[in-house]
């Protein structure tokens, strides 16, 4: 009798050891590959472009060479086997004076397009966690929170 506890035990105990050993699903792996990130790009710009808050911004671009840059870009960003070779943020973005709440728009299409396509909340954040250090990159310099001072001045308020 103890030794078929015994035994249970240790088959359990061997069950966690495999769950906790078992590596996190890649996140490329997790977009679908190549033809999940192609998918979640169309949806993304598609959306972007048919929403008029963004005036002629999208209607006026070249969408194919969007498209293809952003495929490269996200494969890349995921860990996936691309080399983006397209320009940086700052060059891509500038002279659109693009404020934050384009900003925003931007990146809640990309997160409904996701949705939309039935990725986890967990995905969905994997991948816009990668993309939200690009943001000060993108906005326009004229929209970017104020600079903190050289020196912090009394921070916390406690004087000399
Ligand atoms: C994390 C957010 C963003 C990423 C990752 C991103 C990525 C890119 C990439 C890869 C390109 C193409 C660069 C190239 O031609 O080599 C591009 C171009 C462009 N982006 Fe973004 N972008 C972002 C945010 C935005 C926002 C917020 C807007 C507008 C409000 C925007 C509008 C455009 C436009 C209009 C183009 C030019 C397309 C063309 O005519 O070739 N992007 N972006």
């Amino acid at each position: 009798m103890i030794s078929l506890r015994i035994c249970a035990l240790t088959g359990f105990a061997l069950l966690l050891l495999a769950c906790a050993t078992t590596p996190k699903e890649g996140l490329y792996q997790a977009l679908g590959e190549g033809p999940g990130i192609a998918s979640l790009v169309n949806e993304a710009v598609h959306r972007s472009h048919a929403d008029p808050r963004f005036g002629e911004l999208f209607s006026e671009a070249d969408l194919d060479n969007l498209r293809s840059q952003l495929n490269s870009q996200i494969c890349e960003l995921a860990d996936g086997p691309c080399v983006y070779e397209g320009l940086s943020m700052a060059e891509a973005h500038s002279g659109m004076q693009i404020s934050r709440a384009e900003f925003n728009w931007f990146v809640e299409h990309t997160r409904d397009a996701m949705t939309a396509l039935g990725y986890s909340v967990g995905t969905q954040n994997r991948l816009l966690a990668r993309l939200a250090p690009m943001r000060a990159e993108i906005l326009s310099d004229t929209d970017m929170p104020a600079q903190m001072p050289e020196e912090p001045v009394d921070p916390l308020g406690m004087g000399d």
